[in-house]
Formats: structure tokens, C-alpha cells, sequence
């Protein structure tokens, strides 16, 4: 069995913060945020938690494949951001739709959630244990970022993009993950536990931090490898994509891929300049908006690949 993109969806805060906005907060400028990721501004919310973000990414990605929440049987919500412990965003997400014949549950992988999110929606297809999906990627990483911090406070964004997938007859593509995590501590964000029955302190919110350059570097190296790796496994070439549609994390990364890739910058779509990094979201958000522009046409073959902390990274390859 293979997947069908049947509808996309996206949504993001109303509350634009420009690069001017957050150097009235720590010490920067417009001019080196944008030169150095592309970011202009980005997305935070006024409060609402992944859970609202994703519901409505979900709902609209119903709404444009025509498909009814009770005919979705798995939902898969990759962030690192979930409102809560327990229960998971994707069971948020489940109540808040009405999908009440699906299984749920969150997958974390940082920045690559949304990938492997699709990936395993896709092996399930294969296997025939479920036939239509509802695929999320969501973060608010305003929540987990130290706003004092300019290293990477400037960096992030909210938001969340899903698909509605179903499961066709005919040969799946091969797809490609990996993660390292021996590297780990070059992305680290503490969660709550802690050893507080030994210390009788009660927990406290640990941020983002990064290796900046280490990320940089890891991402410039692995994406052309595993877009490779899903290339050469599928038995085609670069020619025959239509879009590459990597993670947004920086316009930097993206021109230095392309550049090792041997491919025109205009095979890579980017929007990281209104939205900033929206981890898990990024490349879904970015699909949606590809999508509802009219850009993708039946028949166009793309490349989605993703990395993030972990390390994580993989490759998912689509027919429109
Ligand atoms: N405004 C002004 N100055 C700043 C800011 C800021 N927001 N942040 C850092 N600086 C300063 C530093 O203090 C440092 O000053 P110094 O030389 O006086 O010590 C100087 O700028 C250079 O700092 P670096 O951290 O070395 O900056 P770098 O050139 O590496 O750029 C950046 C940082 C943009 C994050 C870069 O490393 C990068 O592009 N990394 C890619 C990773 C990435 O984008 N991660 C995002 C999330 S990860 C993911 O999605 C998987």
C-alpha cells in the first residue's frame, strides 16, 4: 500500500513579534537576525498550548480532503512541546476533533517529529492495520526558550501543520531515519522531572539551549546524505523532484543543501522569513502553504526531509 496526500492544513498565532519587537527585550537587531537565519518575524501565542495549535491544523486539513473525523483511525502528533505529561497532544487532539475511531499518540523526535510522524503512518499503511491518517506537526517553542537568552530566543516560533493521508493501493515509497544520540547534548531542553522527593525542591522549567554551529554543520552534512540515501533507494534522481521541502531552520542551511546538492535555491521553498523555526511545524506549515498557492500539481514528487536534537534526521518522499 502506498499514501496519498488527501488535504493539508496550517495555522499559527495571531501575534506577529518582529526582529525590532525583541530587541526592545535582549540585546540584537533586525539586521543580525535576518542576515544570519532569514527570520524577520515569527508567531507566538497569547497562551493557547500545542493541543489548540494542532486541533486547528487538524481541522483544517480535514475540511480540505472532505474527510470526516470518525473515518480517521490514527493520529500522530510529533512535538516536543505537548501541553502536558499525560494525556498526549495527539489524544487532545482526538478529543478536540471528534476523530473517536483513532488511535493517538505523540511522537518525539525535535525537529525531525513531523517526518518520522509520517514515516510511521506510512509503515502502518504498508502493514494494512490502518488506512487513513491524520499527520501533525506542532510546537511552541516560546514556551521552552529563555527570552533572556538572545543566542537563541530569536531564533523560534509557534505553530502547526497537518496532512489527512490515506492508504492506496500500489507499491509505498522507501523512506529514510536515523538518529545519533551520542551527539545529544549539542540540543538539549530539560523537562520537569527531577529528583525532588531527594531534594524536596520543587521542579523547575529548564530552556533551550545549543551548539549552534555543531547543529549547523550536523544539518549541511546529513540532509544531503539521507535525500540521497531516499533518492538512490527509490530509484530516481534530483531531476525528478519537483520541491525539496527541508525543516526551516535557518535560510543559511537551506542555501548551503542546495549548494552541496548541485540544485537551483528554487527547488527549495522556504518561509522561515514570517515564521521563524517552528520545529516539528515547519515543514508541514510550509506543505500547506505550497499547496493552497496552487504550486503542487498532480503528479510532482517531493522530497520532505527533517533534523533536529537528538540528533535526529530522515526523509519522506510524496506523490502529489
Ligand atoms: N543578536 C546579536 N548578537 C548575537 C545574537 C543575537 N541574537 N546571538 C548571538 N550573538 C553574538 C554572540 O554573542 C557572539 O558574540 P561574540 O563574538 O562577541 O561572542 C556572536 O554573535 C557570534 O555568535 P555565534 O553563536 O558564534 O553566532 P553564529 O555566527 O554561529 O550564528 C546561529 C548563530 C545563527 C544560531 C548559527 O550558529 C546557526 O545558523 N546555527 C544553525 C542552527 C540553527 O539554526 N538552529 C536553530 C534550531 S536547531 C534545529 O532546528 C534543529
Amino acid at each position: 500500500m502506498k499514501m496519498r496526500i488527501l488535504g493539508t492544513g496550517s495555522y499559527v498565532p495571531e501575534r506577529i513579534v518582529t526582529n525590532d519587537d525583541l530587541a526592545q527585550i535582549v540585546e540584537t537587531s533586525d539586521e543580525w537576525i535576518s542576515t544570519r537565519t532569514g527570520i524577520r518575524e515569527r508567531r507566538i501565542t497569547e497562551g493557547e498550548g500545542t493541543s489548540h495549535l494542532a486541533a486547528e491544523a487538524a481541522r483544517r486539513a480535514l475540511d480540505m480532503a472532505g474527510v470526516a473525523p470518525e473515518e480517521i483511525d490514527l493520529i500522530l502528533l510529533g512535538t516536543s512541546t505537548p501541553d502536558n505529561c499525560f494525556p498526549s497532544g495527539a489524544c487532545e487532539v482526538q478529543g478536540a476533533v471528534g476523530a473517536v475511531n483513532a488511535v493517538a499518540y505523540d511522537i518525539s523526535a525535535a525537529c525531525s517529529g513531523f517526518i518520522f510522524a509520517l514515516n510511521t503512518a506510512q509503515a502502518f499503511f504498508e502493514a494494512g492495520i490502518y488506512k487513513k491518517a491524520l499527520i501533525i506537526g506542532c510546537d511552541v517553542l516560546s514556551k521552552i526558550v529563555d527570552w533572556e537568552d538572545r543566542s537563541t530566543c530569536v531564533l523560534f516560533g509557534d505553530g502547526a501543520g497537518a496532512v489527512v493521508a490515506a492508504a492506496e493501493e500500489g507499491d509505498g515509497f522507501r523512506m529514510v531515519m536515523g538518529s545519533d544520540g551520542s551527539r545529544g547534548a549539542s540540543m538539549t531542553c530539560p523537562s520537569r522531572t527531577n529528583d525532588n522527593f531527594l531534594t524536596g525542591k520543587k521542579p523547575e522549567a529548564g530552556f533551550t539551549s545549543m551548539e549552534g554551529q555543531e547543529i549547523f554543520k550536523f544539518a549541511v552534512k546529513k540532509v544531503p546524505e539521507c535525500t540521497g540515501k531516499l533518492l538512490e533507494e527509490n530509484g530516481l534522481s534530483k531531476e525528478d523532484i519537483r520541491y525539496f521541502v527541508l525543516h526551516q531552520a535557518n535560510y543559511r542551511i537551506v542555501e548551503a543543501i542546495a549548494k552541496r546538492m548541485k540544485l537551483p535555491i528554487d527547488r527549495f521553498p522556504m518561509n522561515i522569513e514570517k515564521y521563524g523555526n517552528t520545529s516539528g511545524a515547519t515543514i508541514p506549515i510550509l506543505l500547506d502553504e505550497l499547496n493552497r498557492e496552487g504550486k503542487l500539481e498532480k503528479g510532482d514528487r517531493i522530497v520532505l526531509s527533517g533534523f533536529g536534537a537528538g540528533l535526529t534526521w530522515g526523509a519522506s518522499l510524496i506523490q502529489w
